[in-house]
């Protein structure tokens, strides 16, 4: 029985392949585009399909490549299998035809180095696929780059040839092969079987199999893109920042389509996965790793690092040259000029001075600061933590605050190592006397 319309009932993702054009010691799917490895771009388009079941093909780079996409799944289950030689995208799904059940129903087949494919373009591929036959998605490129040519013989698709097995006249033809494919099943695993590997490569193409359904008659359909951007791969580094900046252009569009302000698109980077409040101004030259929260009307920026598990409050502000990791704002914290803010949670409304460096590493391990609300750190401090600042404390310019200090609430401490100038409980005595006097 076939799948009722629309319905996928298999989503094979190839990602075995070692990327060799990358020239790079990485697998290629582990690359990073705003933060996520490649693959797990891959890994939301196979969800957004919602398949009985999701089949991962690894093979170089195995286990890493398991854990990221063990990770991008989430609670969906994955199956496994491994193509050890890899001999091909064909000899690729050959190996996951066991995974693949008698009845897979609808199949799938993502290329890992695929990651800007819409939900939308894949639904367009998927309705396309006729029964009994199969739909890939073509698009015309003025830069082929290396893509397959899609052989068209009265208007019908008769073939598909490999840029490197292409005769000139082929190379010529600019509807290329974006190597995304929806089969039905039983015949898909029918056909597997019939692959060769005669081509320049050496290789068994799953591109081969348009050649075999054509020949025996049945549909080949073609699906469209909804956005021309969909169609850019990875196989080279130059083809990964292209991607990358394609991604990022859309994670900013959203951003700016909820109220955030991004002054120039450009030379800012937002990672997947940020949070960012309406009426937030974020300044040229940001950098926001993914894992921070932004709240509402704040500033970031100019030149501003924010890195993973930075969470800022409703009005905070941090500016020109500070980083900013695993640390929490209040609302309202200024830390304009200069710093670097590292394990801390800062109160509201403290002010951060120029230059003060929150000193988390002792060498070995990580630890925590703690400041207070409104508290005033002078410029160049630096404060060793562990340690903690209470409430309305001052620190003086330059103090170095060492470890497992405790400054207490309104006192003010100076120097090197800074000592208390005023403690809470001598200004209660100073006011005592004074009443005193007075008396
Ligand atoms: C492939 C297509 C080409 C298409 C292009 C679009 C074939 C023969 N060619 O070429 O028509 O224009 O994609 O991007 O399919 N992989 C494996 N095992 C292997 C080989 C590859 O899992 O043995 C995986 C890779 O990890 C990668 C994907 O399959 O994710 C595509 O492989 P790649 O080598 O990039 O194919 P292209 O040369 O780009
Ligand atoms: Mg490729």
């Amino acid at each position: 029985m076939p799948d009722s319309i629309n319905k996928v009932g298999t989503v094979v993702i190839l990602a075995a392949g070692q990327g060799t054009r990358m020239k790079s010691a990485r697998p290629k799917v582990l690359h990073p585009v705003c933060g996520r490895p490649l693959v797990a771009w891959v890994v939301d388009q196979a969800l957004s399909l919602a398949p009985r079941q999701l089949v991962v093909v690894v093979g170089h780079g195995g286990e890493s490549v398991v854990e990221a996409v063990t990770v991008a799944a989430g609670a969906t289950p994955v199956t496994f299998v491994t193509q050890e030689p890899q001999l091909g995208t064909g000899h690729a799904v050959q190996m996951a035809a066991e995974a693949l059940g008698s009845d897979p129903g609808r199949v799938v087949v993502l290329y890992g180095d695929m990651a800007l494919l819409s939900s939308a373009t894949l639904s367009d591929l998927v309705a396309a696929q006729e029964e009994g036959g199969m739909s890939l998605l073509t698009f015309e490129m003025d830069d082929p780059r290396g893509y397959g040519r899609i052989l068209r013989s009265a208007g019908a698709v008769t073939g598909i040839v490999e840029e490197r097995d292409a005769s000139p006249q082929e190379r010529a033809i600019d509807e290329c092969n974006l190597g995304v494919y929806c089969f039905d099943g039983a015949q898909l695993l029918a056909d597997l079987p019939r692959l060769t590997n005669d081509n320049d490569q050496g290789e068994y193409y799953l591109t081969d199999l348009v050649a075999l359904a054509v020949e025996a008659g049945r549909a080949v359909t073609t699906g469209t893109l909804e956005n021309s951007d969909e169609a850019l791969g990875v196989n080279t580094i130059a083809h990964l920042a292209e991607v990358r900046w394609a991604m990022q252009v859309r994670i900013l569009e959203k951003h700016m389509a909820s109220g955030v302000y991004i002054e120039d698109p450009a030379s800012t980077t937002i990672d997947a996965g940020v949070k960012i409040g309406a009426g937030t101004h974020i300044l040229p030259y940001t950098v926001i790793r993914g894992g921070v929260v932004v709240g509402e009307g704040c500033e970031v920026g100019p030149f501003t690092h924010l890195r993973a598990g930075t969470v800022m409050a409703d009005g905070a502000e941090v500016g020109n040259f500070t980083e900013s990791k695993n640390s929490t704002l209040g609302a309202g914290v200024k830390a304009k000029h200069l710093s670097y803010l590292g394990d801390a949670t800062i109160g509201a409304g403290t002010n951060v001075g120029a230059g003060t460096i929150f000193a988390n590493y002792d060498g070995k391990l990580k630890h925590r600061t703690e400041v207070g609300q409104d508290a005033f750190i002078g410029s160049g401090t630096i404060l060793v933590a562990p340690g903690t600042i209470g409430a309305g404390a001052t620190t003086g310019a330059g103090a170095v605050v060492t470890g497992q200090s405790a400054v207490g609430a309104d006192e003010t401490w100076v120097g090197v190592p800074a000592r208390p100038i005023s403690r809470a409980a001598d200004r209660e005595q100073r006011a005592d006397d004074a009443t005193d006097e007075q008396e």
